[in-house]
C-alpha cells in the first residue's frame, strides 16, 4: 500500500496524509487525523520510519508487566499476545514476584529500555513514575483502586462470588458451603453479601479458606460438606473434583442431593458429573479492550478513559438443582397462558362509542396460567408451569417473575416467531374489570410441546387448566392427566361456548358468573345450572361470585361461602388467586370445604392490591389469617352438620 492509496481510502489528499505522518498536522481536523491514522494502522502502512520513531512506534513492541503469582498468568499472556499479533504488534513480558510500586517501576523501565511503545500493567495502582512518553494501561481483579485513576480495566472477583451465591440461592438453597483459597477473600465477601441480602442466618454459609490444595483436600471438603449443606460453591475445578470425590465416598448424589457451582470456567467442567455450572471471568473481553485501548492511546496521543468495568457471567449447566426443601404439598402442574397485562385504569369501563381518558396505565406480569403458578409458588407449593412465551423482553420478564416465586419452568418454551401474550385490562374505580387477550405465543402451545415435557405430569396431584390456550391443547393436557391420575381444575375463560368433551372428567370447574352464563345460557337458577354441569361429567362446580363469595355444588353439597372481609381495589386475577390457593391447600391433603375458605382469604387479599402476581399473598401474609380461616371452617362445618340433621 502506498501513500496515494492511503489517501484514496481516507478520502483526503496525499499532502494531508503526508502532513499527518510528518507530525505537521496542526491545521488538520481531529476526525480527519483519526480516520487517516486508523487506515494507516489497519493497512499496516509503515514507510515513515521517522514518524514511527518519533511516536515511539519504531519496533511495534508492547510490554506486559504481570505477576508471576497470577492464577491466569498463561491465559492472560496468550490473550494479550493474540490481540497484539492481530494488530501487527509483538509482546515482551516482564514477570514480577510481589507487587509493589518499586518493582513495577523497575519492570516498566526495563521494558521501555527494550523499545516498547507502551505497557500493560497487571496492578490495581498506577505506576507513579512512568518514563516520558510511555503510555500505560492497567488491568486488575478488584475495585480497590483510586477511582479517578485513568486507563484501568477491571472486573471484581467480589461480583463473581456474589453471582455464584445468587445462582444457588435463587434455586431455593438456604444452606451452602463455600471452599476457596485463602487468597480469595474478595470472592468470599461477595458470597457473604448475597447470603446477607436474603437475611439468612450466618451459620447457613459454611466456608473454608484453604492454604493450598492439600489443606482443602484434607480438611476443607469434609468441613463444609459434613455440615448438611445442599449446595457447594467451589473456588476452582480442582476443588470441584475434591467435592465430587467426597460426595462419591459418602454417597451424596450430585446434583440430586448436592448442587455445585465453580468459580472459574474451564472446558473440563463440561465433562465432570454431567456438567458443572460456573462463573466465567470476563478476562478475554477485558484484555482485548485493554490492548485496543493502549494502541489507540499511542496512535491518537491521548488518555481517554478512567476506569472501565467488566462483569463476570454465568455458564449454566445442570449441576444446580432446585432445592425442594421448604416446599409443601403435592406437585401442581399449570397448563395455561402467560401475558403481559396492560392495565388501563379509568372512571369506568368504556361502552360502545365512548372515548375515555385513563387515570393510570400499569404494566404487569399476568396470564391465567402464570398467575396461578405464581399463586401456588408464593404459598410455598410445588408449581410446574407448562406454557409458551415470546423470545422478547416481555417473555424474559414473565419467565423471571415465575422463577422468582419458585415455579419450575421445565415445561416452558420460548417461541421464535410470536411475541408474548398481552392482556388489555380495563379497570374502573370500583375495582371491576374487563379483559381483552391477545394470545401471541400462548396460541402456539400445543400437544407436541406437552408431549416434549410429558415427565412434568408424572406424579402430579393437580393440574390447573385455563382456556386462553387452544381447546386442542386442553384435550392433550387432559390425556396426560388421565394417564397420571392427576385431578383437573378448569377455569373456563375467554370462551364463546364449550364443547361437551372438554368438561367431561373435569374434577373442579371454576367459572365466574359470566362464564357460567356462557357455558349454561338461560334463566335457570345457579344451582340448577350447576346440576347440569355435574350431569355432563364435572365432579365439582365452584362458581366464584366476587363480593358475594362463592358457591359449591357436588354430589354431597350445595353451599354458598361468604367472601372474606376485604375491600377490593382491583379484582383482576382474584379467581386465579382463588384457584391456586384452593389447589395448594388440596395438595396438602386438606378437604375441599377448608380449601375453599383458605382460597377465599387468598383471593380477598389479592384484590386489595393492584395487579395479580405481585398482589397474591405469600405464606407469611396468609399466615396472619389462619386463625380466622379455622374459625370460619368450624362455623361452616357446624352449619352443614345442622342441615344434615334437619334432613
Ligand atoms: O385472570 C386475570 C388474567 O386474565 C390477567 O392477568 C390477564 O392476563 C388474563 O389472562
Amino acid at each position: 500500500m502506498n501513500i496515494q492509496e492511503i489517501a484514496k481510502l481516507a478520502k483526503v489528499s496525499v499532502s494531508t496524509v503526508s502532513k499527518i505522518m510528518n507530525g505537521k498536522d496542526d491545521d488538520i481536523s481531529e476526525p480527519t487525523r483519526k480516520r487517516v491514522l486508523k487506515i494507516v494502522e489497519e493497512q499496516n502502512y509503515i514507510p515513515y520510519a521517522k514518524y514511527r520513531m518519533r511516536e515511539g512506534m519504531g519496533n511495534r513492541l508492547v510490554g506486559l508487566v504481570i505477576s508471576g503469582e497470577n492464577r491466569y498468568y498463561g491465559a492472560l499472556v496468550a490473550m494479550v499476545e493474540k490481540a497484539l499479533q492481530e494488530r501487527g504488534y509483538r509482546l515482551v513480558v516482564d514477570t514480577v514476584w510481589g507487587m509493589d510500586q518499586e518493582g513495577l517501576e523497575e519492570a516498566v523501565e526495563q521494558l521501555w529500555k527494550r523499545g516498547v511503545i507502551g505497557v500493560l500493567v497487571n496492578a490495581a495502582f498506577a505506576v507513579s513514575h512512568l518514563p516520558e512518553n510511555c503510555k500505560a494501561v492497567y488491568f486488575t481483579e478488584t475495585e480497590e483502586f483510586d477511582q479517578r485513576q485513568q486507563n484501568t480495566f477491571y472486573f471484581q472477583k467480589y461480583e463473581a462470588g456474589r453471582l455464584a451465591a445468587e445462582a444457588v440461592l435463587e434455586k431455593g438453597h438456604t444452606k451452602a458451603g463455600c471452599i476457596l483459597l485463602e487468597t480469595e477473600q474478595d470472592i468470599l465477601k461477595g458470597v457473604e453479601a448475597a447470603f446477607r441480602e436474603r437475611q439468612l442466618p450466618e451459620g447457613n454459609l459454611v466456608y473454608y479458606l484453604g492454604k493450598d490444595r492439600e489443606d482443602i483436600r484434607e480438611k476443607g471438603t469434609a468441613f463444609c460438606m459434613a455440615n448438611d449443606v445442599s449446595a457447594m460453591i467451589c473456588g476452582n475445578p480442582e476443588i470441584v473434583g475434591m467435592a465430587l470425590e467426597y460426595a462419591g465416598k459418602t454417597g451424596i448424589r450430585v446434583p440430586q442431593e448436592l448442587s455445585l457451582i465453580c468459580l472459574e470456567e474451564q472446558d473440563v467442567l463440561e465433562y465432570m458429573a454431567g456438567g458443572i455450572a460456573s462463573v466465567k471471568y470476563p478476562l478475554q473481553q477485558m484484555m482485548t479492550s485493554a490492548v485496543h485501548h493502549l494502541l489507540q492511546m499511542i496512535m491518537e496521543k491521548k488518555e481517554c478513559e478512567i476506569a472501565r468495568k467488566f462483569h463476570p457471567g454465568l455458564q449454566k449447566r445442570g449441576s444446580i438443582r432446585r432445592n425442594e426443601e421448604g416446599q409443601r404439598g403435592g406437585k401442581i402442574v399449570v397448563v395455561g397462558s402467560m401475558n403481559v397485562d396492560i392495565v388501563i385504569e379509568g372512571v369506568r369501563i368504556p361502552v360502545n362509542g365512548e372515548t375515555h381518558i385513563a387515570d393510570n396505565i400499569l404494566i404487569m406480569p399476568g396470564g391465567k396460567g402464570g398467575n396461578q403458578a405464581v399463586g401456588v409458588g408464593k404459598l410455598g407449593g410445588r408449581a410446574y408451569m407448562v406454557g409458551r412465551i415470546g423470545k422478547d423482553a416481555d417473555g424474559k420478564m414473565l419467565f423471571k417473575g415465575l422463577t422468582d416465586c419458585g415455579v419450575y419452568m421445565d415445561g416452558v418454551e420460548f417461541d421464535d416467531q410470536l411475541s408474548s401474550g398481552q392482556a388489555f385490562v380495563h379497570l374502573d374505580r370500583e375495582g371491576e374489570n374487563t379483559i381483552v387477550v391477545y394470545r401471541g405465543a400462548n396460541g402456539s402451545l400445543d400437544g407436541a410441546q406437552l408431549e416434549r415435557h410429558g415427565e412434568v405430569f408424572q406424579n402430579a396431584k393437580y393440574c390447573l387448566l385455563s382456556s386462553e390456550i387452544s381447546m386442542e391443547t386442553i384435550r392433550a393436557a387432559k390425556k396426560h392427566c388421565r394417564i397420571n391420575q392427576t385431578e383437573m381444575i378448569l377455569k373456563p375463560s375467554a370462551l364463546e361456548e364449550i364443547e361437551e368433551d372438554i368438561l367431561e372428567g373435569i374434577d373442579y370447574l371454576v367459572p365466574n358468573e359470566k362464564e357460567m352464563e356462557q357455558i349454561c345460557p338461560g334463566s335457570l337458577p345457579l344451582e340448577e345450572k350447576a346440576d347440569r354441569l355435574l350431569a355432563s361429567g364435572v365432579k365439582n362446580v365452584i362458581v366464584t361470585l366476587g363480593k358475594q363469595g362463592s358457591y359449591l355444588k357436588n354430589k354431597e353439597h350445595s353451599i354458598y361461602f361468604p367472601s372474606a372481609p376485604f375491600t377490593a381495589i382491583d379484582s383482576t386475577g382474584g379467581a386465579d388467586s382463588f384457584i391456586s390457593a384452593m389447589a395448594f391447600s388440596l395438595s396438602e391433603g386438606n378437604g375441599l370445604i377448608y380449601s375453599m375458605i383458605y382460597a377465599t382469604y387468598a383471593a380477598g387479599i389479592t384484590v386489595t392490591r393492584y395487579g395479580v402476581q405481585e398482589a397474591m399473598p405469600d405464606k407469611k401474609t396468609i399466615g396472619i389469617y389462619m386463625e380466622e380461616i379455622e374459625r370460619k371452617y368450624k362455623e361452616i362445618k357446624e352449619t352443614i352438620g345442622r342441615r344434615e340433621q334437619e334432613k
